[in-house]
């Protein structure tokens, strides 16, 4: 059976490198015409399993899919027999007797992807598991540090916000440091797990409630969303106490380097993290992040049916 990827935790730094690799050399492929594209999923099928909301990750998996020739079936849980009650293993059973060649799981629950994995004939692509994983994500926002920079080694990226409900902030921890990227995780204390960073190699990422030491001679800066969807009590007042502490500004900018560049992984609130003009500067690589979505997911669709 092809390659499952559940988390970042599972790839070393060889396998990291190829995948991103592997994504670049798709990326200039798709720049070429049309006639000239391999297309090494012909006659494969894609099941994308989507028991939460999404934009970005599920439309990059069909593009993806696509691109590389393959066919695809796009579920999600709601209008199906998952609202009759039907289990999360029972409808991706159901979907994997179909004979999809991947299964692509977006779940609420942390673990879920790789418990039905377990359990099914074919490999499996988590696209965000609760708080838990997201590598996909981790994987396009390495690709797209490291077209910005060239070299990542030594590199230092801040990621600030809901670090405890962040599957991003979870999945770049065991992704970047791998490629020598340091990180400092930032956010207030009631969102920032006291021992976080160790979950990084010693001396690879650090912890800080306090915004103007996380952007200090930093190269980029990643904000994250406030996930009120996760939170199960109110932690800090309101949106505009966040902002003005956490949120990226046109006063808290002047604490990043001036070369530094700015990321979110989607979707952001706009005003309460990050400024809609901050979002949207020449310093920003959101959209980047979003196009390099595809290449990596076309690399990891591959990946997975390989022999
Ligand atoms: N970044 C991300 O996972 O976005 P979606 O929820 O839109 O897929």
């Amino acid at each position: 059976m092809g390659k499952s990827l559940l988390s970042t935790e599972d790839l070393d730094a060889a396998e990291v490198s190829s995948i991103l690799d592997r994504a670049a050399w798709h990326k200039l492929q798709l720049t070429g015409p049309p006639a000239d594209r391999l297309q090494p999923l012909r006659g494969r099928l894609v099941a994308n399993l989507f028991f939460e909301p999404s934009t970005r990750t599920r439309v990059s998996f069909e593009i993806a899919a696509k691109r590389l020739g393959a066919e695809v079936v796009n579920w999600s849980s709601a209008g199906t027999s998952a609202e009759k009650g039907e289990t999360t293993l029972d409808s991706a059973k159901t979907i994997a007797a179909m004979g999809p060649d991947v299964i692509v799981i977006r779940h609420p629950s942390a673990g879920e992807p790789r418990r039905v994995a377990a359990q099914l004939p074919c490999p499996v692509l988590n696209a965000g598991d609760g708080t838990h994983q997201h590598p996909s994500q981790a994987l396009l926002d390495a690709l797209t540090l490291r077209e910005a920079f060239g070299e990542l080694r030594g590199r230092t990226l801040a990621i600030v916000g809901d670090i405890a409900h962040s599957r991003v902030a979870r999945s770049n921890l065991f992704c970047l440091p791998k490629l020598g990227v340091k990180l400092r995780l930032c956010g207030p204390p009631s969102l920032l797990p006291s021992g976080i960073e160790t979950l990084a190699p010693a001396g690879m990422a650090m912890a800080t409630p306090v915004l103007a030491d996380a952007l200090r001679e930093v190269d980029a800066v990643m904000l994250l969303r406030i996930q009120k969807e996760r939170q199960g009590e109110v932690l800090f007042a309101k949106d505009g106490e966040y902002s003005r502490v956490y949120g990226l500004n046109e006063r808290t900018i002047e604490w990043l380097p001036a070369d530094a560049f700015i990321l979110h992984p989607g979707p952001f609130n706009p005003g309460v993290e990050i400024t809609p003009e901050l979002a949207t500067s020449r310093r920003s690589l959101i959209l980047k992040q979003v196009e390099n979505g595809v290449p990596i997911r076309m690399a990891l669709l591959e990946r997975a049916v390989a022999a």
